[in-house]
């Protein structure tokens, strides 16, 4: 396949189609916001899961991004446990918060239930979760209840990059009326690459003639746009994913300084569940919080050095770069084994109050 011209995000939106239920997503996204406000919580819009790009108008065949959407459904759930509200923006059919923990493939949650009353001979059966595991599923179930009952999460799907583009504009845009007080946390798998509608075939590519040529354009870098023009002084966290390492931190400062937004987290394919790599422009030290900024659901401040496993930090004229590491669960009966999302969460819940307190 060949690589072609790159298209600005505006040429983007004034030429690829908007998905069909962008009005009714976004008229449920204000409404969202609007209660969010009101009961004065801060909010995290969370990417989550892969994208797909489609190579026909009626899709037999279309490219997928690498991602299971563990780290956005996981990261959800602490942020919802630290007080945030959360709009979760997935890939349709990857994992969600709370239900992650009994998907189809881990922990099948048939296998928890049991029937009770079979052979009473008056024909009524129930159904019970099995004993054994009584405990996990009692602290999913009731953290999940709590957050419904709070109203505290909302969720959006896309499965196409297009999808994903629109949502993420429209949805950006709606949360910048909270300023400061927004999150962005940009963990989906985004691709690069797309067939812009107008090149599209409009049936399914037929395999007579030998081999595919397909020449892609290039996805707009849509961090820009969001920077300068969809959030008003929101606090950007995007993430970086490499199969060499070493490319990590060089590509992840581009990122910071092409960008200009506050914090890239790098992560390597293989290693990603363990340790990931804060990289930030370098800051003056920061007075401490006032006592009553410091109040609510805000956990005490934590640095990743002082995080479970080791941390380290190193500095540049421009940059600082922290490593935040778990170390691998010993062997457990629970299915509550240390998550690394539980201290990425924690550490930039500190770092966002950070930034709405003092201004940078
Ligand atoms: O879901 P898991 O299986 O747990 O895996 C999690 C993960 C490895 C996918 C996740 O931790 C991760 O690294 N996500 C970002 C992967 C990625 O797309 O990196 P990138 O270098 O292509 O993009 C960098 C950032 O810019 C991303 O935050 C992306 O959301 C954003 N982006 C990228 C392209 C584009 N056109 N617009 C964007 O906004």
């Amino acid at each position: 396949m060949h690589q072609s011209t790159s298209f600005s995000a505006e040429s983007y939106f004034a030429t690829q189609s908007a998905p069909p239920s962008l009005a009714q997503d976004i008229a449920d996204v204000q409404a969202f916001v609007a209660r969010q406000a009101a009961a004065n919580r801060n909010v995290v819009l969370v990417t989550s899961g892969g994208t797909t790009v489609p190579l026909e108008l009626n899709v037999v065949r279309f490219l997928d991004n690498f991602s299971a959407g563990t780290r956005g459904a996981t990261s959800a759930e602490y942020f919802l446990k630290a007080g945030y509200a959360v709009i979760f923006m997935h890939r349709q059919f990857s994992l969600q918060p709370f239900s992650r923990h009994y998907s189809h493939s881990t922990n099948p949650f048939l296998d928890f239930l049991a029937v009770e009353g079979e052979g009473d001979g008056d024909g009524t059966v129930g159904i019970t979760a099995d004993k054994r595991t009584d405990a996990d599923l009692l602290a999913v179930l009731t953290a999940y209840k709590g957050v419904q009952m709070a109203g505290s999460l909302h969720t959006l799907t896309f499965v196409t990059v297009n999808d994903y583009l629109w949502l993420l504009r429209a949805v950006s845009q709606e949360l910048s009326l909270l300023r400061r007080r927004a999150m962005y946390y940009l963990a989906a798998a985004v691709s690069d690459f797309f067939l812009p509608r107008q090149k599209m075939s409009e049936h399914k590519i037929q395999s007579g003639k030998g081999s595919l040529h397909i020449e892609m354009d290039q996805v707009p870098k849509v961090l820009k746009p969001m920077v300068e023009e969809w959030t008003r002084d929101g606090f950007i966290v995007s993430f970086k994913l490499e199969t060499d390492d070493r490319l990590l931190i060089p590509k992840a400062r581009a990122a910071l300084e092409r960008y200009g937004h506050q914090v890239v987290i790098g992560n390597d394919l293989h290693t990603r569940k363990m340790q990931v790599v804060f990289v930030e422009r370098k800051r003056k030290p920061l007075p401490p919080l006032p006592p009553e900024e410091n109040a609510g659901p805000l956990p005490p401040p934590k640095s990743p050095a002082d995080a479970h496993g080791a941390g380290e930090e190193t500095e540049s004229m421009t940059f600082v770069e922290s490593w935040l590491r778990i170390t691998p669960p010993a062997a457990t009966t629970s299915t509550q084994v240390k998550e690394i999302e539980e201290d990425i969460v924690a550490e930039l819940v500190r770092r966002h109050a950070a930034w709405i307190v003092h201004d940078r």
